[in-house]
């Protein structure tokens, strides 16, 4: 089972995902590494302001529809990077890297926790001896917030050139409300995210919906996890200003592992 179907949203990706929040970040960590896999690179929001910056990238991301935008950016920008369509969670790549990053929460996309096992495998094979992974996770009681059941406007978003106006609108459960699931628990949410296209006159064009499910790791279970695979905690941040994590108020747990 997959977190979301992005064959029906890559054409709208970069209309609603506008954030550059984490940039000068991940540009910050990988300046001085020779080899750097982004894993879940989508579009390349994230990957070109890395190769731009001079980083050597390998991109791998399971959406060909996602990776066709990204692949169609790169050849306008006569910018490379290795891109490979493949499942994070059976990596299959024969190169070691100093640098990993899941950017964007997107290890929440693996709802299924062998499966979450079996991607920490793969980078823990993929990852240089003095190698660092950068995991980034929503923070469980500040996202949940959000997760209400009840339908909420997430975005307007205008097309360029004034061509008309998208209306991302979700609703969130969460099974957290279920009777002996504790706040200590990992949890899923899950929802339904409504689509709404109007043209420059404001008639509607297309509506149609998706289903996004992601998981929400607790701070301890997830150390347990990466524990369990051999990955030490060099640092844990709760924003993209080297903040230190704040379980009740930050935004993103943003975990930077070693091997050792
Ligand atoms: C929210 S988008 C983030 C894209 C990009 N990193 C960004 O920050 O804009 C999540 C991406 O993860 C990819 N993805 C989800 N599950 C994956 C998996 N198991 N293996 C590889 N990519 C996956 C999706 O195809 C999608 O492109």
């Amino acid at each position: 089972m997959t977190a979301m179907d992005y064959s029906q949203i890559a054409h709208w990706y970069d209309i609603y995902v506008k954030t550059d929040i984490d940039i000068p970040f991940f540009v910050n960590e990988a300046k001085n590494c020779a080899r750097v896999l982004e894993l879940t690179s989508g579009t390349g929001r994230l990957s070109i302001p890395l190769i731009e910056a001079g980083i050597s990238l390998t991109c791998v991301d399971n959406s060909s529809e996602m990776l066709a935008i990204l692949r169609q950016k790169l050849a306008a920008k006569e910018l490379s990077a290795n891109v490979y369509e493949l499942d994070m969670c059976n990596l299959t790549l024969q190169e070691q890297f100093d640098l990993i990053v899941i950017p964007f929460n997107s290890f929440a996309e693996i709802i299924n926790l062998d499966e979450q096992h079996r991607a920490l495998q793969g980078i823990w094979h993929c990852l240089a001896e003095t190698g660092h992974f950068i995991c980034t996770l929503h923070n469980p009681p500040v996202r949940l917030k959000s997760v209400n059941r009840q339908l909420m406007l997430r975005g307007k978003h205008s097309f360029p050139d004034d061509d008309g106006t998208l209306f991302l609108w979700s609703v969130e459960e969460c099974d957290r409300a279920k009777p002996g699931t504790s706040d200590r628990q990992n949890s899923l949410v899950k929802g339904t995210q409504f689509w709404e296209i109007y043209d420059s006159k404001g008639v509607m064009k297309h509506k149609s919906f998706v289903d996004i499910q992601f998981f929400l790791h607790q701070q301890e279970e997830f150390q347990k996890l990466i524990q369990s695979h051999g990955f030490q905690v060099v640092n844990l941040y709760g924003d993209y200003s080297y903040s230190e994590f704040q379980r009740e108020t930050s935004p993103f747990m943003i975990w930077v592992l070693s091997k050792d």
